[in-house]
């Protein structure tokens, strides 16, 4: 017996739509206990919300993410807003004791992340927050692989997410999806949008992070704000290269840039172990590159495993052996899990805690980049 789970969407731009295609999807692949309903979704233009209504089949929109708080129907808040209006809307939700999915980076620091865990974790409301590339199969494999131990020891964890988009000075900040260049509006620049996702799989894989040594740029200086028509200094990093220590031991290394030349998302990750190294690669991400020392010297080599068979992880829930899934379906499983743990009472990593520890080393990145020192990973 499925029951309804009432879905109240704040935000209807990129990731609105990814979690709204997951709410659409997931009762037919997954035999969860939920089925979601799409009661009403939030946004900041009011012709856009109600277009956005009519094709996801939402029952109804709104301008004001307060309305979507008080309705005493909405089971799930569903936060899809840019960073700056997370923490208001979430600690919101949960006095509201709403069941809460928030998007990545949790907030615009650790300081406000805090008050988030504390209100959540006070009013013991199920929660996740969307570092959504965990539930790429391939990348959950990876995980599989560490915890059996076939890597051995750990030796190296690097990560890059590279993209070229703002390379033009003409690129805005502020205004939709540009908000991502307002420092007010995302708190930092790739550090959060995206070496945030870097370093949750990274701590999921390998552990926690102790120490951090970072450097940061900001190429472009000035831009136009797109909401003030004002040249305006530009407050985010366009890039950050960081080292790291892992807690275990092992060492970290990190890049991030939106002025990568030929790269739109290459999120690429390789961890090499005492007997087997592991690679990914986001623009093929159904396969997962795996090297073991252990092999006969005269097969030994790098293996590309294509991750569509039914053993795999999600797999069995999909196509069949050798059809591949993609970007879309890693919400579908998030989606599949937070339900699945919220009918039986149980967390759903990552929930806002975890990422508040992602938020204690993106601060302090930023914090070493700032001083030009080594900076001590603050615990969670
Ligand atoms: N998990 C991922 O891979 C991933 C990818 C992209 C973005 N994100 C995160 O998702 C969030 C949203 O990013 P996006 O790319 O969807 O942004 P977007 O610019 O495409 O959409 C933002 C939406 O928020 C709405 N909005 C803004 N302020 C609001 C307010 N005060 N009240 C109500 N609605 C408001 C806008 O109307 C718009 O619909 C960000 O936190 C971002 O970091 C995550």
């Amino acid at each position: 017996m499925t029951k309804k789970l009432n879905v109240g969407l704040i935000g209807y731009g990129f990731m609105g739509r990814t979690h709204s295609n997951a709410y659409r999807k997931v009762n037919h692949f997954f035999d969860v206990p939920y089925e979601p309903v799409l009661k009403v979704v939030c946004g900041l233009v009011e012709d856009e919300a109600k277009a956005f209504a009519a094709k996801w089949g939402y029952e109804s929109y709104t301008t004001d993410w307060r309305k979507v708080i008080d309705d005493k129907n909405i089971d799930v808040v569903d936060i899809c807003v840019p960073n700056n209006v997370h923490a208001e809307i979430a600690i919101a939700a949960a006095e509201a004791g709403k069941a809460i999915c928030c998007e990545k980076p949790l907030a615009l620091n650790a300081t406000q992340a805090e008050e988030m865990v504390e209100a959540i974790e006070k009013a013991g409301v199920p929660n996740i927050v969307s570092f959504n590339y965990r539930r790429v199969p391939a990348v959950t494999l990876a995980k599989q692989l560490i915890d059996e131990g076939r890597l051995g020891r750990i030796f190296h964890y690097r990560a890059v997410f590279l993209q070229d988009w703002t390379i033009s000075p003409n690129v805005p900040q502020g205004g939709m999806a540009t908000w991502r260049l307002d420092v007010k509006a995302a708190g930092s620049g790739v550090i959060g949008d995206l070496l945030a996702h870097c370093i949750d799989t990274a701590m999921w894989h390998n552990g926690p992070i102790s120490d951090v040594c970072a450097m940061t740029e900001t190429f472009i200086k000035q831009r136009t704000h797109a909401e003030t028509g004002k040249v305006e200094p530009v407050g985010i990093d366009d890039a950050c290269t960081f080292f790291c220590r892992f807690e275990n031991g092992s060492l970290g290394n990190f890049e991030s840039t939106r002025y990568a030349r030929g790269h739109k998302a290459l999120y690429t990750f390789e961890i090499n172990g005492e007997h087997a190294s592991i690679a990914w690669d986001l623009h093929d991400l159904h396969r997962l590159s795996y090297f073991d020392h252990r092999d006969e010297s005269i097969v030994r080599g790098w293996r590309s495993v294509h991750i569509t068979d039914s053993d795999m992880p999600y797999m069995d829930k999909w196509w069949v052996p050798g059809l591949q899934i993609g970007y879309a379906e890693t919400f579908v499983h998030q989606v599949a899990e937070f339900m699945e743990n919220m009918a039986q009472g149980k967390p759903t990593p990552p929930t806002f805690r975890d990422a508040l520890a992602t938020q204690y080393v993106c601060d302090a990145v930023l914090a070493s980049a700032k001083k030009k020192k080594w900076e001590t990973v603050k615990k969670p």
